[in-house]
């Protein structure tokens, strides 16, 4: 829930990566990202030491990513999963090799296909037909690179328990190969094609999944319709991919589950569903939030204490949702805190953000020592999912992301500037 460095000081004041909070906030402005690096490789390494006997670790980027973070995990010996041309090209300009690489999305665009291709040694994981064609036409056009290596994304009919948006292995998901027939269609047509080579399976069921169940009965599912394939064409994969969605607390108290549980559950189905006569497939994993989201926290200046006759007492800082959908999109539950000493006593406010939508409230009736314009608040878990999704609205330019190590402080992403907003701005063309 919250970074493994997180103290308070002798002041009284929270601090990070053994840093005080305060004086990050003075340094670098408000609002401020804050990754606590230790907690990233803690989390990084535990994933390493459950799954690296098996098979491999692959970082989802979209929960946090920029070319520091794709450095880190590279230098810890994680992989990386892409879903974007975008986030292809930060993994690929942070030096990271293709071979590490899984490039997933149900939609991949020609030309980001023509990039997959082009990079040798990189995994595509297949989530339709006509990815697969357009795959196998564009690897005719890089022959030098040998077929490209891909997992065909099975949809298992597993529905976890979490926010309907976040589901993705249900039945009528819009990801992947229904599990059964359409599925072992396009198993044929990946073996059929010499410019495609197949390695294995793919599901993913969803995200911020707490129950460690679900993620053993997407491996079941998998296995089962690896054997069944194996009866009936005659391929094995060397590889089944169990995709991420390992939960974290977001609230104290809350419970998450155990990675190592996870791990050994899974690999607990994959030995015993394979054949005896057969290698067991590596196992792979794509943890996102779990690696991240425990590093991260959001620091807010409080601007405007507004009681409202009858109603709560609104906190409003100067950021929101344009640096944290989470809570406007999904209702997502936050924990916050005071950075600066504690107030005595405690009030409930409604942490509102800054933006001009009602609905732009960070975290409603929290439990805070009093606070007062000009204090400084802290949101914490906000490792994932608010960076990677943070947007322009209201023209508000996106605060910096800032890691701490050690009593160390470096910059990850830049802060923006009203020049950044403007930038790809283009003035009227007409003279009317
Ligand atoms: N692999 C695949 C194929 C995925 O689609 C995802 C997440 C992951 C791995 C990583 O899942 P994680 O371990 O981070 O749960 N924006 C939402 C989360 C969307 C997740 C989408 N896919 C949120 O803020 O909760």
């Amino acid at each position: 829930m919250v970074p493994d460095t997180l103290a308070r000081g002798d002041d009284r004041a929270l601090s990070v990566g053994g840093i005080s909070i305060p004086v990050l906030a003075e340094q670098y402005g408000t609002p401020l990202y804050l990754l606590d690096v230790e907690t990233i490789v803690n989390r990084a390494k535990t994933w390493m030491a459950q799954v690296s006997p098996h098979g491999t670790v692959y970082y989802a980027g979209k929960a946090f990513l920029c070319t520091a973070m794709v450095e880190l995990m590279d230098r810890l010996g994680v992989g990386v999963d892409v879903v974007s041309g975008g986030e292809l090209a930060t993994a690929l300009g942070a030096g990271m090799s293709p071979q590490r690489l899984l490039f997933h999305g149900n939609v991949k665009t020609a030309a980001e296909l023509a990039a997959a291709v082009s990079a040798p040694g990189l995994r595509v994981v297949v989530d339709s037909l006509e990815e697969l064609r357009a795959l196998s036409a564009a690897a005719v056009r890089c022959p030098d690179n040998g077929p490209i290596a891909v997992l065909i994304r099975v949809t298992p009919g597993i529905e976890p328990d979490t926010h309907d948006y976040i589901k993705t292995g249900h039945d009528g998901s819009k990801f992947g190969f229904p599990i059964g027939e359409v599925a072992h269609a396009a198993v044929a047509e990946a073996l059929a094609s010499p410019h495609i080579a197949l390695a294995g399976y793919h599901a993913h069921i969803g995200s911020q999944v707490l129950d460690p169940a679900p993620m053993a009965e997407t491996a079941r599912r998998l296995m089962r319709f690896a054997v069944e394939v194996w009866q009936q064409q005659g391929f094995w994969p060397q590889m089944v991919d169990v995709g991420g969605g390992v939960g974290v607390a977001y609230q104290p108290g809350a419970d998450a589950p155990d990675i190592a549980q996870v791990v050994q559950a899974v690999v607990a189905v994959v030995a015993e569903a394979t054949p005896p006569s057969l290698d067991r497939p590596r196992v792979a994993f794509e943890p996102g939030r779990s690696i991240v989201a425990d590093s991260g926290l959001t620091v807010y200046r409080v601007e405007v204490v507004k009681q409202t006759p009858g109603g709560p007492t609104y906190c409003a800082v100067d950021g929101g949702m344009g640096d944290n959908i989470r809570p406007a999109l999904y209702g997502a539950p936050y924990t916050a805190d005071v950075a600066g000493p504690p107030r005595p006593g405690r009030a409930t406010v409604t942490l509102a953000g800054r933006y001009c939508e009602t609905g732009d409230l960070i975290i409603r009736d929290a439990v805070l020592p009093p606070v007062a314009v000009g204090d400084l608040v802290v949101v914490y878990t906000t490792g994932a999912y608010t960076h990677s999704m943070a947007s322009h609205y209201n023209r508000v330019p996106r605060p910096p992301v800032v890691a701490v190590w050690r009593g160390e402080a470096h910059l990850w992403v830049r802060g923006e500037t009203f020049a950044d907003v403007r930038r790809q701005d283009v003035p009227l063309a007409w003279a009317l």
